[in-house]
């Protein structure tokens, strides 16, 4: 806590505080969140602690913070959506006062002004009913807690960035972290020069939370169906909506719109609507340009997060409705390249194989098009970037609590969910005919992986040119929405 503070009061503090009683009814319950703690312990060494701390709250501007959005690992274990907090998983039971336990958590106490601007509090009563952790308790007894670390022959925690600003309150963040340091008398010098050196570990926390969260529950398969869903559905009603004159930020709002009206509380990361050379730049999300032009292709990767699972689900549409001879070429040989991956995804195979599975058919497809001399590699690296110049990306990757969600990326197993993204984009300026020149495309879906194939969960949107050019020509909820001009 900060010695000389006074108590500015954070009148537009965005911290996510819902009621319980406000909660829908297909939040991940505190048995699915007690079970992840149980097969974290099952996974941890003898005699070790496991360490977790909440994510920071952030400044936006002066007494204005973003939004809060809690750590996905410390939502795993806990459901816990407030800040400044920490929860220890231990092995084995321990026992102060003859009091049995295996695992602790420490949150905000509550402070009737805090509350007042931000909402009501969980508190160390609420956490032991809510969350169903025996032992909670304010955040301001971490510090003289007794727990000797040194007895431990492993603690593990994930090491610190050393950016969490100190608040006005004691036990916060800052103070639980600085607590916890000085418990276990951390030096990070010593953790990366001598990792033998003490029993301090930084590492396997990782291997053990990726192993846990790349397999999906049926609990977490719910969440994101029903997030992959609503984002597929955003796709759609776009579709039906797109017009040339509209803007990039119009375009962003009626997905994001879609997903509000389906409750799905955030973006799972921040929206890509790219036109034409905009859609070029891969992860583009100014989202600025005022009005779209007839011709353009718009490239748009939107993902809603419900209930902290986010879909990844791109499209690629003309924006008056009909591809140009020239997009539709790029366009079709993109969704050849992830249909081949889709064919050949099931449980067993090296993640490698999808990328591979796409790449074969971008890059002999770019060849029949004349984009590229040859397959081979000098015909296709771009010597400034390193990559292949027109499907410059990877394919793949698991989705989740976090867009990239964690993932070893060895072999496909059963219960992971996951992208197939190909994409080409032809930048202006490329070296080949100009009539190829601002063609993005992108398709990307998401799948989950089964012993015999993979199952396209992003079936709502449609993919193939045909689909996409019928799509646009039906009638739009957006049509009669009309509002006064401001010019
Ligand atoms: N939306 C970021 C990605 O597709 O990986
Ligand atoms: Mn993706
Ligand atoms: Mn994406």
């Amino acid at each position: 806590m900060k010695q000389l503070a006074l108590i500015p009061l954070i009148f537009f503090a965005l911290v996510s505080l819902a009621q319980p009683s406000d909660k829908s009814s297909d939040y991940l319950q505190s048995e699915f969140h007690a079970a992840r703690r149980e097969a974290l312990r099952a996974k941890l060494p003898a005699n070790s602690v496991a360490v977790f701390f909440s994510n920071p709250v952030r400044n936006r501007s002066n007494d204005v913070s973003y939004v809060y959005h809690q750590d996905p690992e410390f939502y795993y274990l806990t459901g816990h959506k407030e800040p400044h907090s920490v929860l220890l998983v231990f092995k084995e039971d321990q026992k102060v006062k003859g009091k049995k336990f295996n695992e602790i958590i420490f949150v905000r106490e509550h402070d009737a002004l805090m509350e007042l601007y931000e909402g009501a509090r969980i508190g160390p009563e609420g956490a032991k009913e809510k969350l169903n952790i025996a032992m909670a308790f304010e955040g301001s007894s971490f510090g003289s807690f007794n727990l000797d670390f040194s007895k431990f022959d492993k603690v593990l925690f994930y090491d610190f960035q050393n950016d969490v600003r100190d608040t006005d309150e004691e036990g916060d963040l800052f103070d639980l972290i600085s607590q916890f340091k000085e418990k276990i008398g951390y030096n990070q010098t010593d953790l990366n020069i001598e990792p033998q050196a003490n029993n301090l570990d930084v590492s396997l926390l990782d291997l053990y939370m990726t192993e846990l969260r790349e397999i999906k529950t049926e609990e977490e398969l719910d969440l994101l169906k029903k997030a992959i869903n609503i984002s597929a559905i955003g796709q759609v009603e776009v579709m039906k909506a797109m017009k040339p004159g509209m803007s990039e930020t119009e375009v962003q709002g009626m997905h994001e719109f879609i997903f509000k009206k389906y409750r799905a509380e955030y973006e799972g990361y921040p929206s890509i609507v790219g036109a034409g050379h905009n859609g070029c730049v891969l992860h583009y999300i100014d989202n600025y340009k005022p009005a779209i032009e007839d011709g353009e292709l718009i490239l748009m990767d939107l993902g809603a997060e419900y209930h902290g699972y986010t879909a990844d689900v791109t499209r690629t549409i003309p924006v008056n409705g009909k591809f140009t001879k020239e997009q539709k070429l790029v366009y079709d040989i993109v969704y050849e390249a992830q249909q081949a991956a889709a064919d050949t995804c099931k449980a067993g195979l090296p993640f490698y194989t999808l990328y591979d599975a796409t790449a074969e058919v971008v890059n002999e497809g770019l060849v029949e098009l004349g984009l590229y001399k040859s397959t081979d590699k000098k015909d296709i690296v771009n010597p400034e970037t390193g990559r292949n110049r027109y499907y410059p990306h990877g394919c793949c990757h698991h989705i989740g609590l976090d867009v990239h969600d964690k993932g070893i990326y060895d072999k496909l197993e059963e219960n992971m969910v996951i992208t197939i993204e190909p994409g080409i984009y032809i930048p202006e300026g490329s070296p080949s005919d100009q009539k190829w020149w601002n063609i993005p495309v992108r398709i990307e879906d998401d799948y989950l992986v089964t012993k015999d194939g993979c199952v396209l969960l992003s079936n709502l949107a449609p993919r193939t040119s045909e689909e996409i050019e019928k799509t646009m020509a039906q009638p739009s909820v957006f049509s009669d929405y009309t509002l006064p001009s401001l010019d």
